[in-house]
């Protein structure tokens, strides 16, 4: 009788992640390109990643067998539609609809954020956790609006449940949700300050620079640094989203965006920049979470604000991107970043992947 793979001592093959991704732009196209570079990295942790699915504006392509991720990259960047590939492709197919013909066990979402309906991310992720299947999200939009809904959904209420991870959404690779949740555990918060927006930051950097505030825009969306539709970023919007997430995942505060004042940077002057910097300080777009001391309950705001020059996140660079915690007991904790182009997102998609794996959380329920 031959002997089995564990009687021989050698190691069982891996049983393959069953991957559905949905968006295949900046974020979506590095993830799948780092998925190949850190393949050997991902086997060390025992996980073989089969990409089942992949979808775009023109549809899906789907493969129970496996697409090739690199033939997938190469056909957005020839401009080509995934949903147009001979045998795999299916054009102006739903998101749910690829979910239930791929059927994954992990659902990755990269597609446009949309704040106001959420869409088509949070239909695709809510029928994701309904199915059973693990989601690891790079779009903000249907946190934004439906926080309590999804975490109530994954195993974030509970094990037994979907794993739901979102890191990438609050500066990419920067460490402030898991900072917060997991290094901060059994500190009381007492303040979030942070400067999550790169598009803002850039804009604000180059206006002390000399560069008009429409020349530093342009520049941010030509590096793919800035949002689709701009108007996020430098209205606030972006860094407001973030600090929703914060407060939900990180405070444990139920909080959409009515509950923030938002102000962007649209009316910042070079003038205004120059006097800050003459006094010493630098102007910022700031993201803040603060304790009322009357009512005890949080105040959030994002607003241009003038930082002491020895503040951690008035040196920061055009690239950068910074969270401040402020504790009770484990003292005050900055973390940086600097991330110049989508690369660091994907790879903060990726230890999501990462941790879910760990935590044995990417097996279809
Ligand atoms: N770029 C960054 O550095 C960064 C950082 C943090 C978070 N994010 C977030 O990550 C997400 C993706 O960003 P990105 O820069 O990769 O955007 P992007 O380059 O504009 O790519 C968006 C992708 O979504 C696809 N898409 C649009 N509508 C779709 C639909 N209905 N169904 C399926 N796919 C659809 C697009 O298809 P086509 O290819 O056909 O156009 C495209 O492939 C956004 O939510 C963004 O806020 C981005």
């Amino acid at each position: 009788m031959v002997p089995d793979v564990q009687e021989r001592g050698e190691a069982a093959p891996l049983k393959p992640v069953r991957l559905a991704i949905a968006g295949l732009g900046n974020v979506g196209r590095n993830f799948l390109a780092i998925l190949q570079s850190q393949a050997d990295l991902l086997e060390r942790d025992g996980l073989t990643i089969r990409v089942v699915g992949a979808a775009d504006s023109g549809g899906a392509a789907i493969d129970p067998d496996g697409l090739d991720p690199a033939l997938l990259v190469a056909t957005k960047q020839a401009g080509r539609s995934v949903a147009r590939l001979p045998r795999v492709g299916r054009l102006d197919l739903p998101l749910g609809d690829l979910l239930d013909a791929a059927r994954p066990d992990l659902f990755c979402e990269a597609t446009p954020v949309d704040l106001r309906t959420g869409q088509p991310g949070l239909a695709a992720v809510r029928h994701a956790l309904t199915h059973g299947i693990a989601c690891v999200l790079a779009n903000k939009g249907p946190l934004a609006l439906a926080f309590q809904e999804l975490a109530a959904l994954s195993d974030l209420a509970g094990p037994g449940k979907p794993g739901l991870r979102f890191s990438a959404c609050v500066g990419g690779a920067l460490p402030t949700v898991n900072l917060g949740r997991r290094d901060l555990a059994g500190a009381r918060i007492t303040e979030i300050e942070c400067i999550l927006n790169g598009t803002s930051q850039g804009v604000l950097r180059a206006m002390e620079a000399g560069h008009s505030f429409d020349d530093a825009v342009a520049e941010m969306q030509r590096r793919g640094v800035a949002e689709t539709d701009p108007s996020l970023d430098v209205d606030g919007w972006d860094q407001a989203v973030k600090l929703v997430i914060l407060a939900n995942a990180v405070l444990g505060r139920p909080t959409g965006l009515g509950d923030l004042t938002v102000r962007g940077i649209r009316d910042v002057t070079a003038a205004e920049l120059r006097a800050a910097a003459a006094r010493g300080e630098r102007l910022v777009l700031l993201g803040r979470a603060r304790r009322d001391a009357a009512s005890g309950d949080w105040r959030f705001t994002v607003e241009p604000t003038c930082l002491p020059g020895a503040h951690p996140l008035a040196r920061m660079g055009a690239d950068e991107m910074g969270i401040v915690y402020r504790t009770d007991i484990s003292g005050i904790i900055h973390a940086t970043s600097e991330e110049v182009d989508a690369v660091p997102t994907a790879a903060a998609m990726l230890r999501d992947v990462l941790e879910l794996h760990r935590l044995g959380a990417l097996v279809r329920a």
